[in-house]
C-alpha cells in the first residue's frame, strides 16, 4: 500500500478506528435486524444499541431528553429537513455566507418559496459578527441557521453569543455543526442552542450514512416528510412524537451501532479536548511551515484565536488543483481542492475566481513525520511555481 499522508480528515475522518468497524461487523453478525417495529429479543437487542446510541449523543450534545436525538443520512439531511419544515412563505431566515451548500442550496430553494433569505457576511479574518445577526432580526425572523466552524477556513464561529441574541427575541437558532462535533464542547444548553445538526463520519469518528439533529425539548417544528416510522401505522399523518416525528423510514442500525462505538472510542482517547489539541498542534506546525516558504498564501489561518484544524491556501503561479495534483501525485500527500462547496467563502477570502485553494485538515491519525512530509511537498512545489515562473520571465524578455 502506498504510503501516503492523509490530509483530507475535514471531508471524512480516515481511518476509522477499528474498534467502530469492529462494532458495526459484531451488531450485523448478531442483531442486525430491524428495531422498533417488533418485540422478538433480537429486535429488542438492536432496539438497545439505537437507544444507547441516543443517549450517548444526547450527552454529548447537552441535551436531556434522548429521544428528541433523531437520526438521519448526515447533516445534509438533517439541515435540509430541518430547513424545510421550519420555514413557511413570508418568513424571514437568516444564515451566513460562511456556510456549505448544505444551508446554502436549501436556503436558495426557500428563497424560491417566497422566504426572505439574508446571507451575513465575515470579516477579514473569517469570523461572523454577532451584532450583525442581532441587527438583521426582523419581526417575521423564524430561524438562524449558522457554520459552527468553517470547512474551509477553520474558523469557529462565536455561536453562544448568536444564541443568547436568538432566544431573547424568541427565534429559533441551529447549528451545522459538521466540523465542530467531535472536535468542540457543543453544549446546547449553555449555549442556547435550539438545534444542533450533526454529521457521524467527520470527528464523530462514525461512518459515513449516519447523521441527526438533536431538537431542544421547547422547539415545536413539524416535518416536511412522512412516511414509516414502525409506530402507529393506522394514522393517517406522521407521528407526533419524537424521535418517530423526525425520523422517516428504516434508520442505518449498523452505522448507528458504530456511532455508539465512536462515542466510547472518543471518550477513551481523552475526549473532545484532548482531541483538539493533539490535531492543532499538528495543524499549527503545518500552518507555522507553509507560512515560511516563499510564495505561499494562507487564508484566515490565525489559530491563536478560535480555529478548528483546518486551513486553506495557495501557492503563488498554480491553480489550487494543479497544487492538489502535485501534491498527491509527485509526493503521495492528499487534500481537496477547489471551492469546498462553500462557494461563498472563497468570494469573501477573494479565491472564488481562481477557483478555490487547497485545503489541509490534518487528523488524529496523523504524524510528525506527515507534517514533515507535507511541508516538504508544499516547498518543492512552490520552488518550481517560483522556477515556473522565472524561466517565462527570462523567455517574454528574450523575445522582446
Ligand atoms: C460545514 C459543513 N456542513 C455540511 C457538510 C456536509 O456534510 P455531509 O456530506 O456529511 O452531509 C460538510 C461536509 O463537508 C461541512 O463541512
Amino acid at each position: 500500500m502506498t504510503d501516503y499522508v492523509y490530509l483530507d480528515n475535514a471531508a471524512t475522518t480516515f481511518p476509522k478506528p477499528p474498534e467502530v468497524i469492529r462494532e458495526m461487523c459484531d451488531f450485523y453478525l448478531t442483531r442486525g435486524v430491524n428495531p422498533g417495529r417488533t418485540g422478538f429479543d433480537l429486535a429488542l437487542e438492536a432496539e438497545q444499541t439505537v437507544l444507547e446510541a441516543r443517549a450517548a449523543l444526547t450527552r454529548f450534545f447537552g441535551g436531556t431528553v434522548r429521544d428528541r436525538l433523531v437520526f438521519s443520512l448526515n447533516v445534509t439531511d438533517a439541515l435540509n429537513l430541518l430547513i424545510g419544515s421550519a420555514l413557511s412563505p413570508g418568513d424571514h431566515f437568516i444564515t451566513t455566507c460562511l456556510e456549505h451548500n448544505s444551508v446554502l442550496r436549501p436556503a436558495y430553494q426557500q428563497a424560491g418559496r417566497g422566504v426572505e433569505v439574508d446571507f451575513v457576511p465575515f470579516d477579514e479574518h473569517g469570523y461572523v459578527d454577532p451584532d450583525d445577526i442581532a441587527a438583521r432580526i426582523k419581526s417575521n425572523t423564524r430561524l438562524v441557521v449558522m457554520n459552527h466552524g468553517s470547512n474551509v477556513i477553520g474558523t469557529i464561529q462565536p455561536v453562544a453569543a448568536v444564541g443568547r441574541v436568538c432566544r431573547e427575541r424568541g427565534v429559533l437558532f441551529a447549528i451545522d455543526a459538521a466540523q465542530t462535533a467531535g472536535l468542540v464542547g457543543i453544549d446546547m444548553a449553555a449555549m442556547n442552542i435550539d438545534v444542533v445538526c450533526f454529521t457521524g463520519h467527520k470527528s464523530l469518528f462514525g461512518p459515513t450514512g449516519t447523521g441527526g439533529m438533536y431538537v431542544a425539548e421547547h422547539v415545536d417544528i413539524w416535518p416536511c416528510r412522512s412516511g414509516g416510522t414502525g409506530v402507529k401505522s393506522a394514522l393517517k399523518t406522521q407521528v407526533a412524537e419524537y424521535p418517530w416525528r423526525m425520523e422517516f423510514g428504516t434508520l442505518n442500525t449498523m452505522g448507528i451501532a458504530g456511532l455508539l462505538a465512536a462515542q466510547r472510542w472518543i471518550a477513551g482517547r481523552g475526549g473532545v479536548a484532548a482531541i483538539y489539541e493533539h490535531e492543532m498542534a499538528h495543524a499549527r506546525r503545518l500552518r507555522d511551515g507553509l507560512a515560511a516558504i516563499e510564495g505561499v498564501r494562507l487564508y484566515c489561518a490565525d489559530m491563536e484565536r478560535d480555529h478548528l484544524p483546518v486551513f486553506v491556501f495557495n501557492v503563488d503561479g498554480l491553480p489550487a488543483e494543479q497544487t492538489g495534483q502535485l501534491l498527491d501525485v509527485e509526493h503521495d500527500v492528499i487534500t481537496r481542492t477547489g471551492l469546498h462547496c462553500a462557494p461563498r467563502v472563497h468570494e469573501g477570502i477573494g479565491t472564488f475566481e481562481a477557483d478555490g485553494t487547497v485545503r489541509f485538515s490534518p487528523g488524529i491519525f496523523t504524524t510528525d513525520r506527515d507534517v514533515e512530509r507535507a511541508i516538504n511537498a508544499v516547498a518543492d512545489i512552490a520552488q518550481y511555481a517560483r522556477q515556473r515562473h522565472a524561466r517565462a520571465g527570462a523567455s517574454v524578455t528574450a523575445a522582446t
